[in-house]
């Protein structure tokens, strides 16, 4: 087994930490307080290349591979979680769906723009009643010869007060459940959509996270990405590679704490010596050290799955749901040791706490994680049958 990066997975790591430091750090509290949208950060991410790392070159993209993708969201949500889950909402359930699914003109039209982050795109499944159970679509897509009718109302949608394009899963077909849902590719300023109130969050506040209602928005049908009743697998499988991105922000945010708990308990005396000195404060940076090293194995093992074509939809579910226990656990441990000074603003962890929780939401919750892989067990797909045989034979 081989764990070295390439030089230029090496490259791309050390540019998104070059570029955390110098423009993400700078204002984060304030943008987090203000609630404010990192515009200029957007389009230096753009500039960048941050925001379609994964889409080939012929589309405006970075071409790059998911590990090096991955290596960037850590690097970035280390620092700035909001600007991390804009970048991982755009690379991998908007870009990455529109270039694996969607057909020549649909890449011209659409992706070229939202690779090379002259756009933003949105992804718009969730709903006021279709959350965890996403097959229960009520936002609906009625066939009307060349055009659908979409209706409906989708929730906590990111970007939603900058994007420039939704992917909306809507139902065509009720009669046929969750085989009858379709994705179709929206314009924001097409009439009919109208952009809701931003969300005023816990954490990841200056990311805009909006409701969208949608009145009788005539959808060409050239806008409807795969055959009829494709939608929902595309979620799904979307869905897939979107997990791994999250997993990797849970994973910065958990890594970002950590380092400034290492750092704090160095510096910080008590009893007679750094607080790092004493076992109880050690013996939480071992279990934060090996946590986060899990998580990275994890997703990095989910991220060369999906760069072989392999089947990753369980490994990216069990790197999601560790990874975010492990930025959960991580930042609250972090703010401990910390002390007084981690429940202030000034020292960071507070903030990389409260953006933690949301990478155990969004994307699918902890408990759809666990559902993903309970199934793949059961189906025979994490299992290696040595106890059966060899049960039966003694
Ligand atoms: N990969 C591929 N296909 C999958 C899949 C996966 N991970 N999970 C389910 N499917 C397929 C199933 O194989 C099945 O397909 P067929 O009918 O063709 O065989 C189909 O989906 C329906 O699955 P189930 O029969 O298992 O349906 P269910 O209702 O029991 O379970 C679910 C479905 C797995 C719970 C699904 O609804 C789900 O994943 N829910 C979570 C939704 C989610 O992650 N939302 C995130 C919102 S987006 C977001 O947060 C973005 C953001 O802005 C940050």
């Amino acid at each position: 087994m081989y764990f070295e990066l390439t030089e230029e997975q090496l490259a791309v790591r050390e540019a998104a930490r070059d570029f955390a430091r110098n423009e993400l750090l700078p204002g984060v509290i304030d943008r987090d307080r203000k609630m404010e949208f990192p515009k200029e950060q957007v389009q230096k991410m753009a500039e960048m290349g941050f925001l379609g790392m994964m889409s080939s070159p012929e589309y405006g993209g970075g071409g790059m591979d998911t590990i090096s993708y991955v290596l960037a969201m850590e690097e970035i949500s280390k620092v700035d979680a909001s600007c991390a889950v804009i970048m991982s909402v755009n690379n991998s359930l908007v870009c990455w769906g529109l270039e694996e699914y969607g057909n020549e003109e649909q890449k011209q039209k659409y992706l070229t723009k939202l690779a090379t982050g002259e756009w933003l795109g949105s992804f718009c499944l969730s709903e006021p009643e279709a959350g965890s159970d996403a097959t229960s679509q009520k936002t609906t897509a009625v066939d009307m010869g060349d055009y659908y009718l979409l209706n409906g109302t989708k929730n906590w949608i990111t970007n939603g007060g900058t994007s420039d394009v939704h992917l909306v899963m809507a139902q065509t077909h009720p009669e046929k459940g969750h085989k009858g849902i379709n994705c179709l590719i929206v314009e924001t300023d097409w009439p009919g959509v109208t952009i809701g109130a931003k969300e005023d969050k816990l954490g990841i506040r200056s990311s805009d996270t909006h409701t969208i209602m949608y009145n009788d928005v005539k959808v060409p049908k050239a806008n409807r990405i795969g055959e009829d009743g494709f939608g929902f697998r595309f979620a799904m499988n979307t869905l897939n590679g979107g997990r791994i991105g999250i997993a990797a922000q849970a994973l910065g945010i958990a890594s970002g704490a950590y380092e400034l708990a290492v750092n704090y308990s160095q510096e910080r005396q008590a009893f007679g010596k750094p607080i790092a000195q004493h076992q109880a404060i050690a013996f939480k940076l071992a279990d934060m050290a090996t946590e986060i090293e899990a998580a990275r194995l994890l997703i990095l093992r989910s991220a060369w799955l999906k760069d072989q074509e392999m089947d990753y939809a369980a490994a990216s579910a069990m790197a999601k749901v560790f990874a975010s226990e492990t930025a959960m656990k991580t930042t609250i441990e972090a703010v401990q040791i910390h002390g007084g000074y981690g429940y202030v603003k000034e020292y960071h962890v507070e903030r990389l706490m409260r953006d933690a929780k949301i990478t155990q939401i969004y994307e699918g919750t902890s408990e759809i994680q666990r559902i993903v892989i309970s199934r793949n067990i059961l189906k025979g797909q994490l299992y290696i049958p040595m106890w059966k045989e060899t049960m039966h034979a003694v």
